[in-house]
């Protein structure tokens, strides 16, 4: 059988392509209905951290789904709920300490900038409510979220329907903004932030939001260690909140619970997702220190927002098996171990002559293409690099997840590699093998050549 446009009732995101259907997974591991395996290289959108088809993880849903089928979230709480938040806490960086939840990345998002403007609105500092976020970014894929995301070819379509939310430059060293190498540029990229607070009125400003480690639309940028810090003083020394974009990053996908426990930050908001649940349910989160809420309560006496789907007791159920599985199993150090491995092996890519640069930290790593290795030119966006390669790892067994347009705007090419916590490295040595056998079958003439 056949999936995907003009067949079926479905309408998939993908118009010109056909979807093999899958009947299960088993750790790395994705079927089809013809047999065929994959490795699930990608954990999907880098979701899937615990594995496919873990028996725990099912057994805990369907008994919270046995006890109660919904709840609204303005009527009552559940164990779920109450259990999964305590264990949460515990994990997190001190101080961050009220978790509020939702179901998708691009919602929580759109929460957090909402709790940043209710919270300043209630402290009498009503001019506040834009965010700050940066090009390259990636923040989700509604109105609001996509305002903030810095992604140019998806927010072009919609510029009209966006929030006037201005955007700073990336630390992207490999293609530095300002034409420097670290250390000697001094983290002019992070001082820029300064310099657009003040064009647009530091008054104006609730929050600066970003990704800690830049994911699904550059791959796996890792700042300098003295980045995010910086940020972060120069946030406290204008009255705005710093926002922890951790969707991709949070749940040890970087080697650490979060990413900014590299470096002991603590921002002021933190956004979780994807790996929350480890991709068997919809479910993220907001989280914030106690006296932004405090705040909240004293004056309206709640947050105004929400959803169908906030505090979900199925989701929370999931969430908390997927923490417990991640401690039991020792993930995060487990991530941290096999990211090193994965890095030192993806280094061996550089002799393809259009792999540009390889990056990342843990299990969230990026190959960068280029036409020139030398001069860092990227493809021509007709060439359809990515697209190429994620087609012939596909049809090799490695599913990998694609970014574009990171350069210009228009061109600039890379797929990230983000398997499950659960890898081994022999599968590791699998994912290298089918990564050498796709390069070699990409049909590529040498500037020099
Ligand atoms: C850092 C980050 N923020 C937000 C989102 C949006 O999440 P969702 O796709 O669940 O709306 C993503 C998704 O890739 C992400 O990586």
């Amino acid at each position: 059988m056949e999936y995907g446009y003009p067949k079926g009732h479905v309408f998939y995101r993908k118009l010109a392509r056909t979807y093999p259907l899958v009947t299960h997974g088993d750790g790395i591991y994705l079927y089809d209905e013809n047999g065929k395996r994959y490795i699930d290289g990608s954990g999907g959108a880098i979701v899937v951290n615990v594995g496919h088809g873990q028996k725990e993880i099912l057994q805990k849903m369907t008994e919270q789904m046995g006890q109660v089928a919904y709840v609204h979230g303005t009527q009552f709480t559940t164990k779920a709920v109450e259990e999964y938040a305590e264990a949460l806490g515990e994990i997190l960086p001190s101080g961050l300490e009220k978790i509020y939840f939702l179901s998708g990345g691009s919602e929580a998002v759109e929460a957090a900038v909402k709790l940043a403007r209710q919270f300043y609105l209630e402290s009498g500092q009503s001019q506040r409510w834009r965010v700050i976020a940066r090009w390259h970014s990636y923040h989700g894929n509604t109105l609001g979220a996509l305002s903030l995301t810095g992604r140019i070819g998806m927010r072009r379509p919609y510029l009209p329907l966006l929030i006037d939310f201005p955007h700073f430059a990336p630390p992207y060293c490999y293609r530095c903004p300002f034409g420097s190498t670290y250390p000697k540029c001094e983290l002019e990229c992070a001082k820029a932030l300064e310099n657009v607070i003040q064009m647009e009125g530091p008054e104006t400003i609730s929050g600066v939001i970003l990704e800690p480690i830049m994911g699904a639309t550059v791959g796996a940028v890792v700042p300098p260690d003295e980045y995010f810090p910086l940020i972060q003083e120069i946030c406290n020394r204008y009255g705005i909140l710093c926002i922890d974009d951790e969707i991709m990053t949070g749940m040890g996908r970087t080697g650490r619970w979060f990413a900014v426990d590299h470096w002991n930050a603590v921002p002021d908001i933190m956004i979780l997702g994807k790996g929350m649940s480890g991709g068997y349910f919809p479910l993220s989160a907001v989280i914030t220190r106690n006296d932004l809420v405090d705040r909240l309560k004293e004056k309206t006496g709640g947050f105004v927002h929400g959803h169908t789907f906030s505090h979900h007791s199925v989701a929370c159920a999931v969430g908390l098996a997927v923490l417990q599985f991640i401690k039991e199993n020792h993930l995060v150090d487990r991530s941290r171990q096999r990211g090193v491995y994965l890095l030192k092996r993806l280094e061996e890519l550089k002799e393809y002559p259009f792999v540009g640069d390889v990056r990342g930290k843990g299990l969230m790593t990026a190959i960068e293409f280029v036409k020139d290795q030398k001069t860092k030119e990227p493809f021509p966006r007709s060439d359809r690099f990515t697209e190429k390669v994620i087609d012939i790892a596909f049809e090799n067994g490695l599913v990998l997840y694609p970014g574009t347009g990171f350069v210009d705007g228009m061109n600039g090419d890379m797929v990230m590699v983000g398997p499950p916590f659960v890898i081994e490295e022999k599968q590791i040595d699998e994912i290298m093998n089918i990564l050498k056998k796709t390069f070699s079958k990409m049909n590529f003439k040498s500037p020099e050549s």
